[in-house]
């Protein structure tokens, strides 16, 4: 049901923790299921994620794919990380089951939520960042018709 990919991030998890003094924290849930993500972001003077962590109460999928955004927002500029959203993490991970796709939403908004608390705290604005939400739950029935 799962790819080599998912259970490989599942079972080896990078990128878990927390960064101290981060540039940029964002905590979402979804009241749905219960589950909660916390991603940090450690952000340059150029604009660029030196290092991404995140901890999760969270299901196995939650997991994977915070893995993998976490793997692939690292080096990228702020803007280049919402190209990071959950389609392109799944295709990193070579699929999830529908009844998933939820769950690599809760990754992506948690990136964006990062991003925004680091756009607030510097007082820039990231062109294409929508202020984030932090129950998913609400977001997931529009977006789902995408699957
Ligand atoms: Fe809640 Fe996966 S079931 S995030």
């Amino acid at each position: 049901m799962y790819s080599e990919k998912v259970m490989d991030h599942f079972n080896n998890p990078r990128n878990v923790g927390e960064i101290e003094n981060a540039s940029g924290v964002g905590t979402v849930g979804n009241a749905k299921c219960g589950d909660i993500m916390r991603m940090y972001l450690d952000i340059d003077d150029n604009g660029i994620i030196q290092d991404c962590k995140f901890k999760t109460f969270g299901c196995g999928a939650a997991v994977a794919t915070s893995s993998m955004a976490t793997e692939l927002v690292k080096g990228k500029t702020v803007q280049e990380a919402l190209l990071v959203t959950n389609k392109a993490v799944m295709e990193a991970l070579d699929g999830l089951p529908p009844v998933k796709v939820h769950c690599s939403l809760l990754a992506e908004e948690a990136i964006h939520a990062a991003l925004w608390d680091y756009a607030e705290k510097h007082n820039i604005k990231i062109e294409g960042l929508e202020k984030p939400v932090n129950d998913i739950s609400e977001k997931e029935e529009d977006e789902a018709e995408d699957y």
